[in-house]
């Protein structure tokens, strides 16, 4: 008798019936969804209802006290933020990490081997805010530069999946558009992303498939040129 042949593993992430939360506290309730590979997954909710919380159980800074994550066909839900990096998953929290003394590009290399300036070339030339303060002591720029050197580090780490909290807050126009330009360009190479955030528009214009969360629970989610603006707006305005 013929034995069904196993199915290949589904690229892409897949988490599914998260709980998650802090000491005996349930942030985040039931929370699944997913993306393929070369997929945006825009993660939006008002202020406060767990979705740098959803962010940091896929990122392995907190255990799920409950559900799975998968990446690439392997169960990473236990794995902590350094060993889900060996999987090919960067996590950029929602304050910046910048480290203030370094310079510009001290910043851009600190988590790399290799400090070979290609790496950042498109980078630079992508930001060119970037390439002239190259020398300049990160703590010295803005809020929103700091967190543009925060995006751009993660995607100098170039990880397959890279998830992203709030990357554009405080980062000017332009830029914000140019960071949309970038991740769609690494989309185009099979990187995927889970990007939590407020620019509605931004976000919109980017994100494949939106998940929005209310009180810690998915209130709505979908492929995003399916869902109407009014409809998503509705669970934003305060
Ligand atoms: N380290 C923590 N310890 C205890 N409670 C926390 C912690 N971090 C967040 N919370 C609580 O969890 C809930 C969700 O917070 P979370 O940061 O996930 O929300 P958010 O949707 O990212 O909000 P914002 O839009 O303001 O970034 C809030 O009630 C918050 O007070
Ligand atoms: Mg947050």
């Amino acid at each position: 008798m013929m034995r069904p042949r196993p199915s290949a593993p589904a690229r892409g992430l897949r988490f599914e019936a998260l709980d998650c939360g802090y000491g005996d506290t349930t942030v985040v309730r039931g929370v699944s969804g997913g993306i393929e590979r070369g997929q945006v997954l825009g993660v939006l909710g008002r202020n406060g209802v767990g979705k740098s919380t959803l962010l940091k159980a896929l990122g392995g800074v907190l255990a799920p006290a409950a559900g799975r994550v998968v990446w690439d066909g392997t169960d990473v839900t236990r794995l902590p933020l350094h060993r889900r990096r060996a999987h090919g998953i960067g996590y950029t929290p929602q304050d910046d990490i910048v480290f203030g003394e370094l310079s510009v590009a001290e910043n851009l290399y600190l988590h790399l081997d290799s400090r070979d300036a290609s790496r950042y070339a498109r980078l630079y030339e992508a930001f060119p805010l970037l390439a002239q303060r190259q020398t300049q002591r990160a703590g010295s720029l803005s809020g929103g530069e700091r967190k543009l050197l925060s995006f751009a580090r993660a995607l100098a780490l170039d990880t397959p999946l890279t998830l992203l909290d709030e990357p554009t807050e405080g980062v000017q126009p332009e830029n914000v558009e140019r960071m949309g330009r970038i991740i769609r360009e690494r989309c185009a190479n099979s990187a995927s992303f889970v990007v939590v955030e407020q620019h509605l528009d931004w976000v919109m214009s980017v994100a494949d498939t939106l998940l929005i969360l209310d009180h810690g629970e998915v209130v709505a989610s979908g492929p995003t040129a399916e869902l109407q603006r009014a409809q998503v707006e509705r669970h934003l305005v305060v």
